[in-house]
């Protein structure tokens, strides 16, 4: 289905064409005056650099070829060369019952045959999972949402950091803690012994302690090492603790996230491109890429026209260890043999800009990639406390993101009346609907790239952009539509104010709205958009009594234009990851 400005540009294009000018002029766009028409073109004075005409003459003769169209009730020259554009209400009315009779919503399905892989949530195994991680997750969620809905096939894939130091540490303080333990034996057999004993509570406990260890001490620090380069080489005690370290810290992570409402499609970590590694190094031999550099193996990648130095990726550490590079350039490899997909995106903090400029440069240099294949680094700003710096809990150590989302959750719960319920279970899944929506709408209202400041207040407040106000203004038509009984219509053939014109005219703007966030990966413009609807929607809803109006045509009109409103809402609330409430 084309989306509302397609359908505008075909019609005023045909019309420049009509008068002997190149279709391509008519470009439509939203009027930056309201107030004059909702819709203009500046395509004239384009064109008239082109024809070497006034660009007023132009526009004077696209609008008289406009006039009696179909689509538009009202096309007058403005200015120096404007077009104001006012589409036609019947016009608009038909459009609209085309966009409730689409499965798609008239979302536009440009993404039909492509595969996009998504690399997003990236917690750490035997970490606990820190405020560090929510944006990965929220915005990696969003992004794979709005991309299935413009129809892309999307592969989440969580890539868990579960092969590096933290592991090494996690096992060298086991160690100390736990001699007796059978895995630290030379003569452990892993086929006959049972698995070591990981209590799930102490994994948030034993890493923090290790970490700091390790500052204090380097011989503790030297032993952690050594473990993890044990590990990686197959120790089977390690693998079998390590196993257990795994299943403890994914069931853990599973709760997480389901909480937030993320889910991920493939639970990969650093660990499963192991094997790819030789095969990633003979890649690298054959193309002659690998350089010894003070004992290690790099590959260069700078360019010409580096703005910033780029210096070369280190393959293997003089120690002959792999490390981050490594792990991400073999996954590499095995995303392309599994799925051969057109994109891969990388929703990672903006920190690690630079590891995957030489990551991406790598494997297009060795051929590991297609390089029409498109690799994105999506990065993120930072969610900071009220003081301007990285959030922190009040004693200024890490929150833990459990803990976040149990402080908001709680603080929702508080704000409910408990008489709107019939029971504690109600009232506490309305209030973790609320206390998420909260949290992601708060994140994704600003550009992704840039810092926010986590405000519980602001982010709970009934009034702006938030999505406490948002799952408002769907209670107040779920209750509306109840009190009303039968709707007549899916969509409303009469508007009578301007404000229903305007609102109308937003909900069929969605589909445009979808392919802009989609080529910008920018949530944020989803969010924007629902929270102009929700405005427009508050004031219909204060200048109409909808449920007292006598005129019987009028009051169908008005809910219908209110279940298709729940209906975009509830559409641009599920690509954010947000669950709509029916009452509050
Ligand atoms: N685990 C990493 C971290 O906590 C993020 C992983 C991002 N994805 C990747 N393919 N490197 O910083």
């Amino acid at each position: 289905m084309h989306t509302l400005i397609e359908q505008l540009v075909q019609a005023v294009g045909g019309a420049f064409a009509a008068c002997g000018y190149e279709a391509k002029y008519g470009v439509v766009q939203e009027s930056d005056r309201a107030d004059l028409s909702p819709f203009q073109c500046n395509g004239a004075f384009a064109a008239a650099k082109q024809y070497h005409k006034a660009p007023a003459a132009i526009a004077g003769e696209v609008a008289t070829a406009l006039a009696g169209s179909p689509v538009f009730s009202k096309a007058e020259p403005a200015g120096p060369g404007f077009l104001n554009l006012t589409p036609r209400e019947e016009w608009l009315a038909a459009y609209a019952a085309e966009v409730a009779q689409d499965p798609c919503m008239g979302i536009p399905q440009f993404g039909q045959g492509e595969t996009i892989l998504i690399d997003y949530g990236g917690p750490n195994v035997a970490k606990p999972l820190h405020i560090g991680h929510l944006r990965s997750a929220i915005i990696g969620e969003a992004l794979k949402r709005i991309a299935r809905a413009c129809g892309y096939r999307v592969i989440g894939d969580i890539h868990l950091g579960d092969w590096g130091l933290q592991i090494g540490l996690v096992i060298a303080e086991l160690a100390d803690r736990h001699p007796e333990w059978r895995c630290f034996a030379p003569d452990f057999d892993p086929e006959r012994e049972p698995a070591p004993p990981i209590d799930p509570d102490m994994l948030s406990e034993v890493y923090p302690f290790a970490s700091a260890r390790s500052k204090e001490e380097p011989a503790f620090r030297e032993r952690a090492r050594q473990a993890t380069v044990s590990l990686q080489e197959g120790h089977a005690g390690y693998r079998a603790l390590w196993q257990e370290l795994m299943r403890a810290s994914v069931a853990d992570l599973k709760q997480n996230y389901e909480k937030l409402g993320v889910s991920f499609d493939l639970w990969y970590g650093e660990s499963d491109s192991d094997p790819y590694i030789p095969e990633l190094m003979r890649i690298l031999e054959k193309k002659h890429l690998l350089r010894l550099s003070d004992g290690a193996l790099v590959v260069d990648v700078a360019q010409e026209g580096d703005k910033a130095p780029v210096p070369p990726v280190i393959i293997k550490k003089s120690d002959h260890s792999n490390i981050y590079a490594t792990t991400d350039l073999a996954t590499l490899l095995q995303r392309q043999r599994d799925f051969a997909p057109d994109g891969i995106w990388y929703v990672v903090d903006n920190r690690q800009s630079l590891h995957f400029t030489q990551v991406f440069r790598c494997a297009k240099k060795a051929g590991i990639i297609p390089q029409d294949t498109q690799l994105q680094f999506l990065g993120f700003g930072t969610m900071n406390g009220p003081d301007g710096k990285p959030y922190k809990t009040r004693d200024g150590g890490v929150m833990r993101l459990e803990d976040l989302i149990h402080t908001v959750v709680a603080a929702a719960r508080d704000k409910m009346e408990p008489s709107s319920f019939s029971s504690e279970a109600e009232r506490e899944e309305c209030a973790r609907k609320i206390g998420v929506a909260a949290i992601k709408f708060g994140d994704l209202i600003n550009h992704r790239t840039k810092d926010y400041v986590f405000d519980l207040e602001k982010f709970l407040s009934f009034e702006g952009k938030t999505g406490t106000y948002l799952l408002y203004t769907i209670t107040r038509i779920c209750s509306v539509l109840k009190k009303a009984g039968a709707v007549p219509a899916p969509v409303p053939m009469h508007f009578y104010s301007d404000t229903e014109r305007m609102l109308v005219t937003q909900l069929l703007l969605s589909g445009d709205v979808f392919r802009r966030a989609m080529s910008e990966r920018a949530p944020n413009e989803i969010c924007e958009h629902a929270y102009q609807i929700a405005s427009l929607f508050s004031r219909f809803y204060h200048d109409s009594h909808v449920l007292s109006e006598p005129d019987l045509q009028k009051r169908g009109d008005w809910l219908s234009l209110m279940v298709l409103t729940r209906r975009v809402l509830e559409l641009h609330l599920k690509v954010l990851g947000i669950e709509p409430v029916d009452h509050m």
